[in-house]
């Protein structure tokens, strides 16, 4: 072999080992698909059928139910502008859904609609202090980004709440169209929840929310 061709295959393989190193890194993310619009159930049904439930079997969410429920929450229905399902105060966007399940805790990237893995860990016990949270497939944690909001403490607390408000009424109704259990829930322990999300200063849990199917 000449030194030509030892160069050359020195530099495939390390393209090989990035390559490989960047690909192992991004299964760990959830690729999410894009909504199924042709869902039957009518807005007036919907609503008709929303309603706070706490008995959850730990049956999973299929992948599109997962998609279409975080889309439903705070998906990008306007690509130009990148705009949300949700209104959002000064179009900040400062609250993130993150995503705990049994395989681990996720982050929703909204305009990449991917779920980017933030810990391989079973955090669910820890969304809230109701039993039901441990087994259900999906708790939701909603975390309000001060970084990204310009006002002070009091309206940066009332519009994150009334943010999180929108996004929570829009997982409701989507359970309640696809036949889903929800409850949104403020009992939660929120420093050690935090803490283990390795959440920074300026990142708040606003509200929790179980998803699964009912029991
Ligand atoms: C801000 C907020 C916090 C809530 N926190 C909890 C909670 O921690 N646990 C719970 O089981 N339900 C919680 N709920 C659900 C309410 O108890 C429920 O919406 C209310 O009883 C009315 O029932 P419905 O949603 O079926 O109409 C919360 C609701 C809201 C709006």
């Amino acid at each position: 072999m000449n030194r030509t061709t030892r160069t050359e295959l020195t530099v495939l393989g390390l393209i090989f080992l990035v390559s490989s190193r960047l690909i192992s890194q991004t299964t760990d993310d959830i690729q999410l698909l894009a909504p199924a619009f042709e869902n039957n159930a009518t807005l007036m049904q919907a609503l008709q059928n929303r309603k706070s439930e706490r008995s959850f079997s730990e049956k999973d969410l299929s992948l599109q139910q997962l998609s279409d429920l975080l889309w439903a929450a705070n998906g990008v229905n306007r690509k130009a502008s990148g705009k949300r399902t949700v209104p959002t105060a000064r179009d900040k966007r400062e609250i993130d859904v993150y995503v705990a399940m049994a395989k681990g805790l996720y982050l929703y990237d909204a305009d990449n609609h991917l779920l980017t893995l933030v810990l391989k860990e079973d955090i669910r016990a820890l969304t809230g202090k109701q039993e039901f949270v441990k087994k259900a497939a999906v708790n939701l944690v909603f975390v309000a980004d001060y970084d990204k909001m310009s006002g002070n403490r009091e309206s940066n607390d009332f519009y994150s709440a009334t943010d999180t408000g929108f996004i929570s009424q829009n997982v409701y109704l989507y359970c309640a169209a696809e036949g889903l259990a929800t409850v949104v829930r403020g009992m939660v322990d929120r420093e050690p929840l935090a803490e283990k999300m390795g959440l920074r200063k300026g990142q708040n849990i606003v509200l929790a929310q179980t998803v699964g199917y009912p029991k």
